[in-house]
């Protein structure tokens, strides 16, 4: 018993890996030599050769290289319907703006969420969470967005969060309400604003749904007076704020989002210097999505130099949604903010890791390796990080653990 007591008794201790710890500032990018990884009660409590390993359940990682879990910091991943029929019509030449204008676009998605239920929103979202979950995800953010009334925006955070009893996976879900303005609220886009504000952000935080709210700022969306009532609100009800901002044209979302001491701004093609200056100002991370990017066959690049001259720290996420960015794949994002955007793998990995934490609001616990932070990592038959955002199509995913529980792939 006194035994017992004395000696270091962990849940679960992983050997042999080698750590690409990501801590900021660190040589947190290179690979350690195989070390050890003691994790009690979801927690990193040691790391080190030193770690007594006899007497706690082991994990031979067998010189793998371990990341912390990856996050996918911007999901749209609750969702009922299809538009392969849009992607035909913008390939043919029909901007995304103008199928959005003839009430396609996040509307089509919109009717067909509506009609969706609960049990069904989960199915359906399992297969696109697995698609993430293979590319080494243990935490995903998910927003509503698809619902615009209150029954159905609800329906989708609740949807969203139960999908932590179908996966090991951690999820943060973030209220989009004011993503498109609903049918009901035509030409009153200011009323609608009203609802989001005096009804779901005030029944979404009492019901504890979301911990942050988001905002499509944009032509197509809602305007900025329109924006920075929603984050008045939300930040009333103790929720913080970020922003879709930048993505077609520069409207000053991100400005705006910094200024509400905002977790992200995310797509920030068009934001300017004013933008970059703000953003670094408040802390507030660029959030990337080089899917959206893609598929929209964009052409205006995110300001990466002026990002990296001012130190703003860049994630990059999937975006993943049926409209402009229809990809599973976290990985293959990385590739894409390499590629498109002229980032390095090192980024690109910061992007996922502790920078796409921050994004969330746990920069302080997760996307790192360090005593004290959750125990969520990627355990990956890999090189070197650089093959993150290399090859790509290739399984090299072995194990993930979130929370400190294993979960073979
Ligand atoms: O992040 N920009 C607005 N929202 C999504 C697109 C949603 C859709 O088209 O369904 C985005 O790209
Ligand atoms: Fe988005």
């Amino acid at each position: 018993m006194f035994e017992q007591q004395r000696s270091p008794s962990f849940d679960l201790v992983l050997t042999n890996a080698r750590l690409v710890s990501m801590v900021p500032g660190d040589c947190g990018y290179e690979m350690s030599e195989p070390t050890n990884i003691a994790i009690r009660q979801g927690i990193i409590a040691e790391i080190g050769d030193n770690v007594e390993t006899t007497k706690s359940e082991s994990y031979d990682c067998q010189g793998q290289l371990v990341t912390p879990g990856f996050i996918d910091c911007h999901t749209h991943l609750v969702y009922a319907g299809n538009r392969a029929n849009e992607f035909e019509m913008r390939l043919k030449g029909v901007p995304y703006q103008e199928i959005a204008k003839q009430g396609g676009g996040i509307l089509s998605t919109v009717r067909a969420t509506r009609e969706a239920s609960e049990e069904a929103l989960i199915e359906l979202a399992l297969p696109r969470l697995d698609g993430l979950l293979r590319s080494g995800v243990t935490s995903v953010e998910v927003k509503s967005g698809y619902g615009l009334t209150l029954r159905d925006e609800v329906k989708m955070l609740r949807a969203a969060k139960a999908l932590q009893d179908h996966r090991k996976v951690r999820v943060t879900t973030t209220l989009l309400a004011a993503h498109a303005l609903p049918p009901e609220f035509a030409g009153k886009p200011d009323d609608y604003i009203n609802f989001v504000c005096q009804e779901i952000i005030p029944l979404v935080a009492e019901e504890q749904l979301a911990t942050s709210v988001d905002v499509f700022c944009e032509s197509i969306g809602f305007d900025l007076a329109q924006t920075e009532r929603v984050f008045i609100a939300a930040k009333e009800h103790g929720l913080r704020v970020k922003g879709h901002t930048e993505q077609l044209s520069n409207l000053g979302g991100s400005a705006l989002t910094a200024q509400y001491e905002g977790l992200s701004a995310d797509h920030i093609e068009y934001l300017d210097q004013a933008g970059v200056e703000a953003l670094a100002q408040s802390g507030t991370v660029a959030t990337l999505l080089p899917g959206a990017f893609y598929f929209l066959k964009e052409t205006k690049r995110p300001p990466i130099e002026l990002l990296r001259k001012l130190k703003v720290p860049i994630a990059i996420a999937t975006d993943l949604n049926p409209g402009t960015s229809p990809f599973a794949d976290l990985t293959m994002m990385m590739n894409m903010g390499c590629t498109l955007f002229g980032l390095t793998p090192e980024e690109a990995l910061r992007g996922v890791t502790c920078h796409a934490a921050k994004a969330l609001g746990y920069g302080q616990s997760r996307g790192q390796i360090q005593v004290g932070f959750d125990a969520d990592f990627a355990i990956w038959d890999v090189s070197h990080p650089a093959d993150f955002s290399y090859q790509q199509g290739v399984s090299r995913l072995s194990s993930r653990i979130v929370q400190g529980e294993l979960d073979h792939v």
